[in-house]
């Protein structure tokens, strides 16, 4: 019988995100594209009173600020946190090595190719996935997001003060990169299904090295701990 060793992985605010993130993510997949194909009608008088369109904007935007909030914390922790996950791509080249080692041992399911991993840090692939899925994905949505919000954005009727140039300037860093409004809406379509796609990956790896791995992967999302296996 192997013997194992129970080792402390994420702890309670990195628990807390990953929820939150949760939530959050389905909110705005879900409302998102009920933004782009309305299909509800309500026959109750009116169509302005039932108000759909107005309720579901919300949900996606309080989503949105949830995922902005907790890209926030990760940038604060990449400085400052004893676990920044990301922080896990560096040294590059050493890192990009053993993501390649790990992309084989999942594809050849041999146990020998599974590079040798460090008790307290997620593996490299992982880490670089996760990268590109906090950081830069989700940068990218703030800043489309924003640049489609902008125009709609007055004095008037924004409640933060001088909110229409936080709106506006962000928006206009998503118009330097892909130039106009409508490659702008196309592109946070685009990014909506790269996320989804790595949520789908993601959560099926995680199953996977539950089952192959045996070592209590899945319980890092919830207690925080998982079980290594004593050489
Ligand atoms: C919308 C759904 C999900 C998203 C966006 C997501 C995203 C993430 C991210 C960004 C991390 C890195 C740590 C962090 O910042 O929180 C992570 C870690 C993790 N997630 Fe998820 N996740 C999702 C759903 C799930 C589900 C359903 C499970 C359970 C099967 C799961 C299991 C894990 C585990 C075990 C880790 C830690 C991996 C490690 O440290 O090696 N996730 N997830
Ligand atoms: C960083 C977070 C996000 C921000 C700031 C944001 C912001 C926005 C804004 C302002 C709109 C335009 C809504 C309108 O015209 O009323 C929008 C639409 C949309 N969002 Fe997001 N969003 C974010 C995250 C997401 C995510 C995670 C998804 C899906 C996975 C998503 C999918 C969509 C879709 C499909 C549309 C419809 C675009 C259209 O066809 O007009 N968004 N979002």
């Amino acid at each position: 019988m192997s013997e194992f060793k129970r080792v402390y992985r994420m702890n309670g605010l990195l628990r807390f995100n990953h929820w939150a993130m949760f939530v959050a993510f389905i909110a705005c997949a879900v409302t998102g594209f009920y933004i782009a194909h309305p299909f509800l009608v309500f026959e109750t008088g009116e169509v302005i009173d039932s108000y759909v369109m107005g309720y579901v904007r919300l949900i996606h935007y309080l989503g949105a600020i949830v995922l902005d909030v907790i890209l926030i914390i990760w940038i604060y922790l990449f400085f400052f946190g004893r676990h920044p996950y990301f922080k896990f791509i560096f040294p590059l080249r050493e890192r990009g090595k053993e993501a390649l080692q790990m992309l084989k041992h999942y594809f050849t399911l041999d146990m020998k190719d599974r590079p040798e991993s460090d008790e307290d840090r997620m593996d490299a692939l992982n880490a670089w996935g996760i990268f590109l899925f906090i950081i830069v994905f989700k940068a990218l949505m703030l800043i489309t997001g924003f640049a489609m919000l902008s125009p709609q954005i007055n004095a008037e009727n924004t409640a933060i003060p001088g909110g229409q140039y936080v709106f506006y300037y962000t928006g206009q860093i998503a118009y330097i990169i892909f130039g106009n409004l409508v490659n702008i809406r196309i592109a946070h379509h685009l990014i909506a299904w790269l996320m989804i796609f790595f949520v789908i990956i993601h959560i099926y790896i995680e199953i996977w090295r539950e089952v192959f791995w045996k070592e209590g992967d899945i319980s890092i999302v919830f207690s925080g701990h998982k079980f290594l296996k004593k050489k």
